[in-house]
């Protein structure tokens, strides 16, 4: 039953006992207060479900406890009930959390149905709370029982309990992300804001703002003052994802963050102060490119406090039986089919597959298959698009998709040759349809970088599928 324990806060006795007794009928298990203190003595030895409140009671009023009791994780629902009504305080009870507004005297039937409003209500929010719990608990939960992982996990433990800066290097798709919100969770600012920023997903010219904010009037359109991500993330945690993306004058800006932790909005000259905990990520040889020059060296060692590496899933093979059965439950659940399981062939395919795209890859491997696959019928191998003997460094192409690598230009419909950008365009295209619209990876075998590969897409006029840039 949804709703099991009530409170009655009622001075008048003949109002309290007379609800009281109709609840008690109703086999609910009810205390009954005649002051705003014995209440709080009752919700402070035990939780309840669902509370009515008379307005004029002896020691205030009941619309302070009404608006005391928001602040509390499990809260009672609460129904106001008074001899006074009025529109005007109708509306302020329910702007301040009331479920309910009666005004006495009442009927059996109004509390009927306030009872089984209530009780519908909290169900709910129950069954809401638990699927997005089930839903957000099995996708951030970092898979494997490989040697590999389990160090990765023990890592992430103990960089967990400190501030200090992270940074996750390891090739795209295999878990970076995870491992950050992993550090984050089981940190002590868990509870404070995590703010993510896809530093190769927004555009050069508006990432300064996106992360330090602008005061109004900074450039053209800046009608407001905003805070940054980093204003955001006060108190809580940064994620800089792919932070090799960021150009040479915003790296000069970041060291100065990391270093000073402090930051003016673009356009302002005041200082603002930040605690911050930062983890940043990247699938590029960070090193490699301040060899290059590319990046920074001394913004390098800032980030580099705590390195991490999170292994490509070629390297730790045996985790694939356990990630694919997994993913198996997780997918079938989602689209609602019935798999029974993974074929022997089909598991010699996985464990013969080099996954250059790693879990990611195997993810939505696993879930084509579990589309195209039927009620009562186990994964089979030609539910992958890929089998054990063809499988190679390189995933199958999707349905339709022409090979990226074929050398013959593509001939104009009137047999003429095609522009040179037409045939970049159309090579962009095939690569990123290969790759199953993983930006980050056709990006990596175009030999570009994801920040360029991003700009050609928008000037094809190519949506970006996931929000800041994910390649889900
Ligand atoms: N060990 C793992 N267990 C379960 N799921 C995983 C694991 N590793 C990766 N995944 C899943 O694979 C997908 C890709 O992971 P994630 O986004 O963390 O990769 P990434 O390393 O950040 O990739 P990129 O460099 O392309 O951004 C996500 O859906 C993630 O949930
Ligand atoms: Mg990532």
């Amino acid at each position: 039953m949804p709703i099991e324990k009530i409170i009655v806060l009622e001075d008048d006795l003949i109002v309290r006992k007379n609800l009281e007794q109709q609840l008690r009928q109703r086999h609910y298990d009810v205390a009954a207060a005649s002051t705003i203190a014995e209440a709080q003595e009752y919700l402070s030895r035990d939780t309840f479900d669902l509370m009515f409140v008379d307005v004029r009671l002896p020691d205030g009023e009941g619309t302070d406890l009404l608006r005391q009791l928001q602040s509390r994780p499990l809260k009672p629902l609460v129904v106001i009930i008074t001899g006074f009504g009025s529109v005007e305080s109708a509306v302020n009870c329910m702007r301040d959390g009331a479920f309910e507004y009666l005004i006495k005297p009442f009927s059996s039937d109004q509390i009927e149905v306030t009872l089984k409003k209530a009780a519908q209500y909290t169900q709910l929010v129950r069954v809401s709370r638990f699927l997005n719990h089930e839903e957000e608990s099995s996708s951030n939960e970092l898979l494997g029982r490989s040697s590999d992982m389990d160090s990765l996990r023990q890592l992430i433990r103990k960089v967990a309990r400190t501030q200090a800066t992270v940074l996750i290097q390891g090739e795209s798709g295999t878990g970076k992300e995870l491992v950050a919100r992993a550090i984050f969770r089981e940190s002590p600012r868990a509870n404070s804001p995590f703010i993510k920023v896809n530093c190769a997903a927004i555009p050069e010219h508006l990432i300064e703002s996106e992360f330090f904010g602008h005061e109004k009037g900074a450039f053209t359109g800046a009608l407001n003052k905003r805070e940054g991500r980093f204003e955001l993330a006060h108190g809580g945690t940064i994620l800089l994802d792919e932070v090799s993306e960021i150009s040479p004058q915003l790296q000069a800006k970041l060291l100065r963050v990391l270093q000073e932790r402090e930051l003016e909005r673009v356009g302002g000259n005041r200082t603002i102060k930040v605690d911050v905990r930062v983890i940043a990520t990247t699938n590029r040889h960070l090193e490699q490119s301040v060899e290059k020059k590319e990046f920074r060296q001394d913004l390098f060692f800032r980030l580099n406090v705590v390195p991490v590496h999170v292994p490509p899933l070629r390297e730790h093979k045996e985790d694939v039986a356990t990630l694919a059965e997994q993913f198996l439950q997780r997918f079938a659940r989602k689209h609602g089919v019935r798999v029974t399981g993974i074929s022997p062939d089909c598991m010699a395919a996985l464990l013969a597959h080099d996954w250059p795209g790693n879990v990611r890859e195997l993810q939505n491997a696993i879930e084509r298959a579990v589309i195209l696959s039927g009620d009562g019928e186990d994964l089979g191998p030609d539910h992958l698009g890929f089998t054990s003997r063809g499988s190679t460094s390189s995933p199958a192409p999707i349905i339709g998709a022409s090979p990226a690598a074929t050398m013959t230009p593509p001939p104009a419909s009137n047999g003429a040759i095609l522009p040179l950008a037409e045939v970049e365009k159309q090579h962009i295209l095939a690569a990123l349809q290969q790759y199953a619209g993983n930006r980050t990876h056709a990006a990596k075998q175009l030999g570009i970088s994801i920040r360029t590969l991003r700009n050609k897409l928008h000037e094809y006029g190519v949506a970006s599928k996931g929000g800041e840039g994910d390649e889900e």
